[in-house]
Parts: C-alpha cells; sequence; structure tokens
C-alpha cells in the first residue's frame, strides 16, 4: 500500500516507535546525591509491553521509580533518577548536562510507526519551554518535529500532551525530551501510547512520489505581485524529488534551521582561547554551504532567519567566562558580543555569497507570550534596549540593499501587536529597520480580517515592508473534507494578500514553513500545501487559483 492509499488524515503524517529492552540511567557524577544506580532490572517498567510483532499496542509508561529509565540519553545529556522531586510519590528523572537545546532524553519508537500516538509528560524547569519533538527519516529526509511543549516553572512541575500521526514511511522514528535552553529538565509519568485501534508495520512502507512536473508554479502565478518561498534544510534539497519540486515552485527559501546561532557560534573554539575570543565569539560556516549553494545557482533569494533569538542560541554565550553557571555577562559585554555576531555573520555571508540574502531576521519574538518584552537572556544581560541595539549593528554591517526585518509568531494578535509596535517605533524612527515579518503558524480557526488588519496595521505605523516568513496553516478538522476547508482557507488567505498588495501595502515575500506535511514542525496540524508523497492538495489549488482569479 502506498501513501496514497491511505486515507486523507493518515495520508498527511506519521510517526513514532519501538522500544527494545532499553535501560540506562547515566550515572556519570557518582558523587551526586539522591543518585539511583543501577541494582535489579526484572522490576522496571513492568508494565512495558513494546513486544515488536505482536497486535496489542505497545506502550511506554515511566513515572521513573524503577531502577532504570527506559529512556536514553540523547546528545551529550546525562540522566538521573532523582528522590524528592517528583511531581507525585517516588522519583523523577533529571536530565542535566546539556550542552546544546535538543540535548535530552529519547525513546525510540519505530514500533509506533504508521499509528497515532499520544504522549503526556510533567516537567519542571528553570527555564521555559520545555518540549515533547519527534524525530523520523523518510526517504533519506530526517525531520524533527514537535509533538507539545510547556511552559516550564523552577517550583513545580507542569503537564502537557500531545497528538501525532506517525507516517507509515518514517523510518528511525524517535521521540524525544529537548528545550529552548541548557537548563536541566526534571521529568516525570512520561508515557507514549496508541491513540485508537493500532496496526503493526514490521518496516516502512515505500513511498512512492507523485509525478509534480505538471503542476502550475506558485512562482510564476504570484510573480507580479511577491516572491513565493519555502523552508529548506540538506537533507530536503539533497532529496531528487524534493529539489525538484523546490525549483519549480520556489524563487526565496529559508534555512529552516541552519542560519540560527546555534549552528553557528563555535563553542569548542571559543573556549579553547577564552581571551581571544572574549568579545568575539568564534564562528563556523561549513554547514550553510550547501543550502547557499542550492540557493546561489538556482537563482533564489535568501531570507536570513535569524540574529538574534532567545531560542537555538546557546547558554554559553550569556555567560562571563563562557561559562553556564557562573557569572552572566554585563551589558558591555554582550554588547560587544552582539556587535561582534552580527559583522562576522554578515562580512562571511556577504563575503561568501554577495547579494544571495535579501532579508535578515535580525531580531526574532521578542514579545512575550503573556505581554510585554520576553525576558530572554538578551533582554536580562543588556536591557530593553537590545532590540534597537541589534538593529543598529545590523545596519551597521549589513549590505546596501539587503533588507532588516522584526519577525514574530501571533502578530496579528491585538496585544502582542501593541507590545511589538511599541519596542519597534525607535527602530523604525532611527532608519534601521526595513520590514515587519508576520511568520503566520496560523490555522483555519483564524479571523482573516483581523489578521489582514494587523497585516496593515504594521505598515502604516512603522512605514515598512511586509513579509510572511513561515507560513502553514493547520487545522484541528478531523472529518472528511479538511482537505478541502484547508483548501479554502488558503485561496481566501492569498487573495486577501494578493489585494492588500494591489492597494498598495508592500507585502513582498510569502514563504511556506517546510515543502511538504511530512517534513513540517507541526506535521500532525498537515498545515502545508503538499502531501508527503508531494502530491498536490487542495491548499495549493486554492493558492494558484488566487493568483488566478485576481
Ligand atoms: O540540530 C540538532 C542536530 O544537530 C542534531 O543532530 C539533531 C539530533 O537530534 O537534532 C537537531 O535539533 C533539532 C532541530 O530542529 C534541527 O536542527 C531540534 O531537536 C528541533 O527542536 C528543531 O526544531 C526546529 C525549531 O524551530 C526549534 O525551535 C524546527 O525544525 C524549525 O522548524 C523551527 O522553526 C521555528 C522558527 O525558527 C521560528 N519560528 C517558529 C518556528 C517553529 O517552531
Amino acid at each position: 500500500m502506498n501513501i496514497k492509499k491511505l486515507s486523507a488524515l493518515t495520508a498527511c503524517i506519521l510517526l513514532i516507535s519501538s522500544l527494545t529492552a532499553c535501560t540506562v540511567t547515566d550515572t556519570d557524577d557518582p558523587g551526586a546525591e539522591n543518585t539511583v544506580l543501577k541494582e535489579d532490572l526484572s522490576v522496571v517498567n513492568e508494565n512495558t509491553d513494546l513486544t515488536k510483532g505482536s497486535d496489542a499496542a505497545p506502550s511506554i509508561s515511566e513515572n521513573f521509580d524503577g531502577l532504570e529509565p527506559l529512556a536514553k540519553k540523547r546528545g551529550s545529556a546525562l540522566m538521573k533518577l532523582m528522590d524528592d522531586q517528583a511531581a507525585s510519590d517516588g522519583k523523577a528523572l533529571m536530565i542535566y548536562n546539556r550542552k546544546e537545546a535538543w540535548n535530552g532524553a529519547e525513546y525510540n519508537a519505530d514500533v509506533y510507526r504508521g499509528n497515532e500516538i499520544e504522549v503526556s509528560g510533567s516537567f519542571r524547569s528553570a527555564n521555559p519551554a520545555v518540549r515533547v519533538s519527534i524525530q523520523f527519516t523518510i526517504y533519506g529526509n530526517t525531520s524533527y518535529n514537535m509533538v507539545f511543549s510547556v511552559d516550564t516553572n523552577e517550583s513545580s512541575y507542569t503537564q502537557g500532551s500531545g497528538r501525532y500521526i506517525i507516517p507509515a514511511n518514517a523510518e528511525n522514528i524517535i521521540v524525544y525530551i529537548e528545550s529552548d535552553n541548557l537548563e536541566d529538565i526534571y521529568a516525570d509519568n512520561f508515557s507514549v501510547n496508541v491513540a485508537g485501534e493500532y496496526k503493526y508495520y514490521a518496516e516502512a512502507e515505500a513511498l512512492v512520489f507523485a509525478d509534480t512536473s505538471d503542476y502550475p508554479s506558485l512562482k510564476e502565478k504570484y510573480g507580479d505581485h511577491f516572491l513565493i518561498g519555502t523552508a529548506i534544510s540538506p537533507t530536503s534539497i539533497d532529496t531528487p524529488e524534493y529539489s525538484a519540486l523546490i525549483k519549480a515552485q520556489f524563487n526565496s527559501v529559508t534555512l529552516e534551521n541552519d542560519m540560527k546561532p546555534e549552528g553557528i557560534l563555535d563553542h569548542n573554539k571559543t573556549v579553547a582561547d577564552k581571551e581571544k575570543y572574549m568579545e568575539c565569539p568564534a564562528l563556523k560556516f561549513d554547514h550553510l554551504k550547501a543550502e547557499l549553494d542550492f540557493a546561489r545557482d538556482n537563482g533564489m533569494t535568501v531570507r536570513g532567519h535569524t540574529l538574534v533569538w532567545h531560542s537555538q542560541t546557546p547558554d554559553w554565550i550569556f555567560y562571563k567566562d563562557y561559562d553556564v553557571g557562573g557569572e552572566l555577562a554585563d551589558r558591555e559585554l554582550m554588547l560587544a558580543r552582539m556587535e561582534n555576531y552580527i559583522k562576522g555573520v554578515m562580512e562571511w555571508t556577504n563575503e561568501n555569497y554577495p547579494g544571495l540574502i535579501s532579508a535578515w531576521d535580525v531580531v526574532n519574538e521578542a514579545a512575550a507570550d503573556s505581554g510585554g518584552m520576553r525576558e530572554s537572556l538578551w533582554y536580562k544581560t543588556i536591557g530593553d534596549d537590545y532590540i534597537g541595539k541589534a538593529f543598529e549593528f545590523a545596519r551597521k554591517y549589513a549590505p546596501d540593499g539587503t533588507k532588516l526585518f522584526y519577525n514574530d509568531y501571533n502578530s496579528y494578535m491585538a496585544g502582542k501587536q501593541s507590545v511589538i509596535l511599541d519596542f519597534l517605533r525607535p527602530v523604525a524612527e532611527a532608519g534601521n529597520i526595513d520590514g515587519v515579518g508576520m511568520q503566520s503558524h496560523i490555522n483555519t480557526d483564524i479571523n482573516q480580517i483581523i489578521y489582514m488588519t494587523a497585516l496593515k496595521k504594521y505598515h502604516e505605523e512603522l512605514g515598512v515592508e511586509i513579509q510572511i516568513t513561515e507560513l502553514d496553516i493547520g487545522t484541528n478538522i478531523k472529518n472528511d473534507s479538511w482537505q478541502d476547508i484547508q483548501g479554502e482557507y488558503y485561496k481566501s488567505y492569498m487573495q486577501k494578500l494578493t489585494e492588500l498588495e494591489n492597494s498598495g501595502v508592500p507585502i513582498t515575500s510569502v514563504t511556506l514553513w517546510g515543502l511538504s506535511d511530512a517534513v513540517s514542525w507541526k506535521a500532525s496540524e498537515c498545515p502545508l500545501v503538499f502531501n508527503a508523497d508531494l502530491s498536490r492538495k487542495p491548499a495549493f489549488d486554492g493558492m494558484i487559483a488566487a493568483a488566478e482569479q485576481e
């Protein structure tokens, strides 16, 4: 059976796992109190049935009260079972020694392939947010997708849960716990269960790609209005079927992860000579080359994403001696590091790929969900003018013609918009910002009139252009017509954007956040315009129809 034969909903995505006889409690810190060492494996997780090939639904259920967790460490993280730290009685899992945000705890989940899973857990961490994510590979493409996230705090546990449909074509399926930062994470009552009837897939089903060669082209249809972009990864451009479709449909790309500070900051080199790199952390760029070459060689422009962000920015950059746990760097030192980082990235890209990057997301997501500015480590070390400073440095080092953007999600919401406008007004007055990026991770319940009114307001109040930078329109509708409803939404959304652009609002680019539902960061909501096999969804047809109608 290929994916086309699955029901519409199942065709959209797929996920999770197999647990073999796991083990491992890392106790690399033998001096630590409360560490429980391996003694008797027989009592561990006795309610866990993960027999491969069985018709019985598998289940991961961990309260961490045994002697060994089923979880394995991910990346450099270490794990300990802790007494007196549990959400209720017993023990909790402490995940520590995290050197990158994705370091954490993981579970192999191959036995859940082709099924919908329900994942649940309670978490505690000093710095939000903890995420449960899922990784899998389809036809050589590895994607990392969110199942759910919880806003954690240091003093009490926050429970979260989420569902995810794992494609039947997925291999190497891993469910993992990570966060936005490097704080220790405490986890308790973690479970992964099958939602609905279980079907066992011994192997990943073959993925038969649709013939995409006769699709109308989005970039051609919208050529008179704005650029049309997509987010790319190194594996997506390496997959011939994906790269052919990217080239045919898009004239702009954003590197989904690789231009973020996490990948560019060179920790090893920096800490090897702290004195030399004290104000100017070492940078590395080799991992960007394949994607930037792809864009350049295929005549596409690149949105640079992103310079100053609270997430996917390693904590060590904010500490005086690059030593997390030590003292935070002071304002002057952080301003120097910020300036040198922006300078270094601008210089390298301009020298190696002159003219390729048309826009930079200089600051990303500085507004808090709860109102006001996000109290990130940029904010804590520099103060509330860090946004203005970032734009000042970006203007100083950006080549002429490169547009400087502020980028955020839920930025159409009135409360968040007023916070964003407040902190961007002085930046606009200083002439250091060219545009606002509305990420637009939205869903079919969002009122398009409210959204378009907010879009226009950014232009009118700040005198800047607008780009839609990370568009995906999810849906929670579960009936048979969900794809058509989503298609209609895409169509009327694009019609409204085009009308606004025709009326003089400078909308200069619309970027979809990924190519197909299989590789979307929120794949469980099937938010993009191509199915996993690259067959076109009503969402794609809706975008085309909107361009043809105006
Ligand atoms: O980077 C590591 C990689 O080095 C490692 O080998 C691999 C092994 O596990 O994990 C990788 O990390 C994953 C990373 O994507 C891929 O580079 C993370 O676990 C995963 O959480 C991360 O997710 C990305 C997310 O940003 C992180 O916040 C998504 O792919 C990406 O789509 C998403 O994009 C953000 C925008 O930048 C900003 N706006 C919101 C949007 C959606 O969250």
